[in-house]
């Protein structure tokens, strides 16, 4: 599911990835083991943190990649030029006008199984099997502030 979603999201190397809610961090721990990318991961639960503090060290990009604990709605996302998500389809709708309003026009954005919202349709959505079921994800890039105000976003 990590490599598709990143593949969805078209990674480079030069990107600056963000995990809101990255549990354990293996898609950031991924991300920078295969595509060099740096990565910063926002967890709200501390043993999660640490998990994925180790983690990374153990796989090596502990150089690369930032784990904090926080509340993602409370965090600074500007530096993203790709954000995944894996939450809850409430969490994601009260989510939306921060990326839109945070980020680059042009940022991606990956989420697994929730959209957001009928009045942002994503780009591209792809389906990917993940220990015997299915998963969606789901692709938007940020809107100019024009097209995002003409959204009402
Ligand atoms: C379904 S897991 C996804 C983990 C990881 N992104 C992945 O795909 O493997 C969702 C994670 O979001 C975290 N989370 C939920 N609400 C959060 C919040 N407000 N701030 C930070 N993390 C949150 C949960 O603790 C959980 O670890």
């Amino acid at each position: 599911m990590v490599l598709t979603a990143l593949a969805v999201g078209q990674v480079r190397p030069d990107d600056v990835v963000y995990d809101l809610g990255c549990g354990d961090g293996r898609v950031l721990i991924q991300a920078a083991q295969q595509f060099g990318v740096s990565g910063v991961g926002i967890e709200i639960q501390p043993h999660l943190v640490a998990q994925a503090q180790a983690n990374a060290t153990t796989a090596g990009v502990r150089d690369r990649v930032i784990f904090q604990q926080g509340n993602l709605f409370d965090c600074d996302f500007r530096p993203a030029s790709l954000v995944f998500l894996y939450l809850l389809p409430h969490l994601n709708l009260r989510l939306r006008s921060r990326l839109v309003h945070q980020l680059q026009p042009g940022s991606r954005i990956v989420s697994r199984d929730f959209d957001m919202g009928a009045d942002w349709p994503p780009l591209r959505t792809c389906q990917v099997c993940v220990e015997d079921e299915l998963a969606t994800l789901y692709y938007w890039e940020v809107p100019s502030p024009e097209e995002r105000d003409r959204l009402g976003l």
